[in-house]
């Protein structure tokens, strides 16, 4: 992949339009269909080590902190290993219980952030093994780890990530995949999420082609101060995610809450100057997500739903394709991808190089 602009306006724009072959990388090669599991080379772990996992913990900055949290819901849901993820940058400073039993995961697309480094050296000295989900070969914390999976989402130049997201998480995906069915996950489930996986890159496909429409909605939204995104269990990290990529490149102020928490506090912020962002897939939430639809349309906010299919109480939806459950924050993301963009661009910001932010953080 060459780093040319390859006839896109910017990074993004090109970054954002390679995700259908940058998922299919991530899976080429992997899919082991007679077992119905994957093969990760690099991972460095056997089945007999992987049954002795209590937890996992999942350190990431950033957007890879944010594709961590997909990825401990995907190792919980698929291999039922409890899991969780934290930002690096504060886990090395609350002298973390370091247990044996615990594999640790560092998530990064440059495999350079200090951050994420630095806890991964304090976790090697404690004598915890370590994994990489990394996206730069070689890089360094690509060598520091043990092993891991790399995330073939190619070179990502623009300072706000959205391939590399995509990849990363789908790359928790084949891991949770794969552990599960080391563990307790059928071979008829195990089938289920690799067709599932497969159906991706052309779902991507038919979000894209939904640029156009998404890019109208982004001009009317564009003259918000503010905006608040809200999700629950596999939707709130995609609401974190997204609030997090309008700030990056916009600079409008975002909050992402779970929809549930809005009661305790944030419902106060609802009028019509706010507008809510809303993740709505069709899971065993969907009821409550409209309840909590109806309490902000009660004070006149204005609501985008991102949904699989269009939401009664929300002022405009964006339908994408439904895949498996497990699956679905994979997807929801990328229209929210384009919507920062276009908003980005309708208020005319430099998009690839966002002011304040560089693209590999190697200070802390
Ligand atoms: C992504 O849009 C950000 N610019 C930033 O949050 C980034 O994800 C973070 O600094 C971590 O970088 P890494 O993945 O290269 O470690």
């Amino acid at each position: 992949e060459s780093y040319d602009m390859g006839g896109h306006d910017t990074y993004m724009h090109k970054e954002i339009s390679e995700q259908p072959d940058a998922v299919d990388r991530v899976l080429r090669g992997r899919i082991d269909d007679r077992f119905s599991t994957v093969h990760l080379g690099g991972l460095n772990l056997d089945a007999r080590e992987a049954r002795t996992i209590r937890r996992i913990k999942i350190l990431g900055c950033g957007t890879s902190y944010h594709a961590g949290l997909i990825g401990a819901g995907l190792i919980e849901e698929l291999a039922r290993i409890p899991a969780d993820a934290e930002p690096a940058s504060e886990f090395r400073y609350r002298n973390p219980v370091v247990d044996p039993d615990t594999l640790y995961i560092a998530v990064s697309q440059s495999g350079e952030t200090y951050d994420v480094l630095a806890a991964v050296q304090e976790l090697k000295r404690k004598g915890a093994r370590v994994l990489g989900v990394v996206n730069v070969v070689g890089s360094a914390i690509a060598r520091e780890t043990d092993g891991g999976v790399y995330v073939h989402a190619g070179p990502e130049v623009c300072v706000v990530s959205t391939k590399c997201f995509t990849n990363t998480v789908t790359a928790f995906a084949l891991l949770a995949l794969h552990l599960g069915r080391i563990r307790d996950l059928s071979v008829a489930d195990g089938k289920r999420i690799i067709e599932g996986l497969r159906r991706l890159p052309g779902q991507i496909q038919e979000i894209l082609k939904q640029e156009d429409e998404i890019k109208k909605l982004a001009k009317r939204y564009a003259d918000a101060k503010s905006m608040m995104f809200i999700g629950r269990v596999r939707g709130y990290p995609v609401a974190l995610e997204a609030s997090l990529k309008l700030k990056e490149i916009s600079y409008i102020h975002a909050e992402a809450y779970p929809a549930s928490e809005l009661k305790h506090g944030p419902l106060a912020l609802i009028e019509p100057s706010l507008p809510t962002v809303a993740i709505i897939p069709n899971d065993d939430l969907l009821e409550k997500n409209r309840a909590a639809l109806e309490e902000i349309k009660a004070r006149s906010g204005r609501i985008l739903a991102v949904a699989h299919q269009e939401q009664e109480k929300a002022d405009h939806t964006i339908v994408v394709p439904k895949n498996e459950t497990e699956l679905d924050s994979i997807l929801m993301g990328i229209p929210l991808q384009i919507f920062a963009y276009h908003t980005a661009l309708a208020l005319g910001r430099d998009i690839d190089k966002p002011r304040n932010l560089a693209k590999s953080v190697t200070v802390e």
